[in-house]
């Protein structure tokens, strides 16, 4: 019997060589396939299924932060770079199968809820965000990258990828994410890692109280240079601008009504809570000044407008990056196109960092967006043009 199997293929053996390149292929296919799909956040939800934030509601978390919407995956974090990363990552999912299997309900929240310090360690994030950390990874990972595209963290190469993404080095620049800090400064000085003031980044993130609530642990007393508690404008560099109706190239200065010599007005006329705490005003605070119910109404057509354009430039942002990559993969000269892309991603940013969805300047908020809206436009003509 078996005899008579060698010798078909002893006579065929051409047919045999193709049927045994095409199983050996498609095998391997299927295989990645699943490595590949057991990589994705909908395999992972299925024991990380809970809505909202916290343990056990990882990926709907996942889905509503920031880096959910620029594409980086749950294994771009929790895998670390390289092959052998990928593999280890690989593994780490059937230990998870196994005590799912072995454990209660009550031990796996336990875990959950105490996520060891190393989990994502802060190297790892560096190789995304800061130009240095990504060359000494690069530099000291065995074997190869990568095998066929199964994640975005492969293709990271640094200052490239920041660039596209918008994003400073953080380790560089000390303006970062709309606010004047130096990272490598207090790193370096007061050993601290990415967790003190990004844990939760993901998953649970701390609230920008919070945030500066640990600034002032050192800020209500820091002594020497240090900025105090009162110099809100050495920190928050982009609501400066923003009340100053500045910071963005290619627009005309407006300034808020309601801020410098003009109105008499600063910071803290607005935010009075501070001292008690209270960092940020609601629309309660606009008829402080204002004896008219009408200003509330203002304050949130206002901030209704500007997030809903916000929404739409941001899905309208995903649609343009994917065109911009798809020429690039098609070897256009996309140069151009990538940069006018940057400058309405910075622009856009600049709205999104001062957080106030048009409140401390309405009209320059308004420019801004258009031409946030106008530069996406052109990059699609740009492309058109190139083909
Ligand atoms: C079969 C169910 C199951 C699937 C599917 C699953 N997990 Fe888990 N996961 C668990 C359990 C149970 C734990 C807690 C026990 C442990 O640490 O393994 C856990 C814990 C974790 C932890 C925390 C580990 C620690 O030590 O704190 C991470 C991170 C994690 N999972 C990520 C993922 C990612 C990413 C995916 C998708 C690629 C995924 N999980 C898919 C069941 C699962
Ligand atoms: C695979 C690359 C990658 C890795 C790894 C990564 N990030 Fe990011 N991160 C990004 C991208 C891309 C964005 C841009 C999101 C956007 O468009 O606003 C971002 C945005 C951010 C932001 C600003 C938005 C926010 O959520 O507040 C912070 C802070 C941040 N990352 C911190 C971290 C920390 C801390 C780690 C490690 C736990 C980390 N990142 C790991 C790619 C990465
Ligand atoms: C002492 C607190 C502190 C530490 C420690 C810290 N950060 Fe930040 N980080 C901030 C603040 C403040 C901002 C400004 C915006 C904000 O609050 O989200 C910021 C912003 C960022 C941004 C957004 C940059 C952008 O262009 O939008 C990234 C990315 C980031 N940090 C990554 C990291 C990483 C990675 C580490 C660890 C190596 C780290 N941070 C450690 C306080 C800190
Ligand atoms: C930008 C990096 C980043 C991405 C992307 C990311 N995580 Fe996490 N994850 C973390 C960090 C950092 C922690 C450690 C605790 C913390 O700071 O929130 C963590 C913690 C966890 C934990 C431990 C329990 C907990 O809630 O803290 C689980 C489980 C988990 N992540 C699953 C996922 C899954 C599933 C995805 C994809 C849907 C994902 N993560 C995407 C950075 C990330
Ligand atoms: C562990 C204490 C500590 C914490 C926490 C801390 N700082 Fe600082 N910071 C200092 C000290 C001390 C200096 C003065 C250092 C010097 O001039 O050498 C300083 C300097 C600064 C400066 C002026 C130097 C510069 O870069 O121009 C800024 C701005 C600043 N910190 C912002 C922040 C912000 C924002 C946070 C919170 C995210 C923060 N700091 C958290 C101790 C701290
Ligand atoms: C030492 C630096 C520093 C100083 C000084 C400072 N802040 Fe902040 N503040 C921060 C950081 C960092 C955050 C978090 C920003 C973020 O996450 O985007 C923050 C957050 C805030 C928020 C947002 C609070 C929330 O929960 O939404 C408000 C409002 C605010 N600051 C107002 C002020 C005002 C007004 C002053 C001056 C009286 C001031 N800050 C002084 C660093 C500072
Ligand atoms: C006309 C009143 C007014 C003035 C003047 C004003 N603010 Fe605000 N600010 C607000 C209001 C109202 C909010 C909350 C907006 C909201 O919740 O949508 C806010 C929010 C903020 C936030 C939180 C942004 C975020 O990311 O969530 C910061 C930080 C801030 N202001 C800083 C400043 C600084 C610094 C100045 C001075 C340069 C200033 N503000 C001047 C009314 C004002
Ligand atoms: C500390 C006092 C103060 C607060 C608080 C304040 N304003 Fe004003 N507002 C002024 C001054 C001063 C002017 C400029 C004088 C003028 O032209 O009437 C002004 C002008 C305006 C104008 C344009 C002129 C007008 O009267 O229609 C609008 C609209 C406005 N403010 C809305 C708001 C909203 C919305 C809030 C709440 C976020 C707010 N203001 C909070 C003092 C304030």
């Amino acid at each position: 019997m078996l005899k008579n199997v060698f010798d078909w293929c002893k006579r065929h053996i051409v047919l045999f060589t193709i049927a045994a390149v095409v199983f050996v292929v498609m095998f391997g296919f299927i295989n990645v396939q699943i490595l590949h799909m057991t990589s994705e956040p909908e395999f992972c939800h299925l024991c990380h299924p809970a809505q909202g934030f916290g343990p056990l509601a990882e990926v709907d978390s996942w889905e509503h932060s920031a880096h959910g919407d620029a594409g980086v995956s749950c294994l771009d974090c929790h895998g670390r770079p390289g092959l052998i990363g990928y593999a280890k990552a690989k593994l780490g999912g059937l230990k998870d199968t196994y005590m799912q299997l072995t454990i209660s309900r009550e031990e796996k929240l336990e875990i959950l809820s105490n996520p060891h310090e190393d989990l994502v360690p802060s190297w790892h994030c560096l190789y995304c965000h800061s130009d240095e950390g990504n060359k000494i990874v690069r530099e000291t990972t065995r074997g190869p990258m990568k095998l066929v595209n199964m994640r975005m963290l492969d293709d990271v190469v640094n200052p490239e990828f920041r660039e596209r993404k918008g994003l400073a080095d953080i380790m560089e620049e000390d303006y970062v994410g709309g606010v004047h800090f130096d990272h490598s400064l207090h790193i370096e000085e007061f050993d601290l890692t990415c967790r003190d003031c990004h844990f939760g980044v993901v998953h649970n993130p701390a609230t920008a109280t919070d945030r500066m609530n640990f600034c002032l642990t050192c800020h209500a007393d820091a002594g020497g240079d240090a900025p105090q508690m009162a110099d809100c404008k050495v920190c928050h560099e982009t609501q400066v601008a923003m009340n100053e109706g500045t910071g963005v190239e290619g627009i005309e200065t407006i300034p808020s009504l309601m801020y410098g010599d003009a109105a008499d007005m600063t910071c803290t006329d607005c935010h009075t809570g501070v001292t008690k705490g209270v960092f940020r005003p609601s629309s309660a605070t606009c008829t402080d000044c204002h004896d008219d119910d009408t200003y509330k109404s203002i304050f949130n057509e206002w901030a209704e407008t500007t997030k809903a354009r916000i929404e739409t430039l941001k899905a309208v942002r995903v649609e343009v990056e994917a065109a911009l990559l798809d020429a690039d993969a098609a070897k256009r000269n996309t140069a151009e196109a990538w940069a006018t892309y940057e400058q309405a991603l910075r622009n856009l940013k600049f709205v999104r960092n001062d957080g106030t969805n048009g409140v401390h300047n309405y009209e320059y908020v308004t420019a801004i967006l258009d031409s946030v809206a106008a530069d996406f436009k052109k990059v699609m003509t740009q492309l058109d043009s190139v083909w």
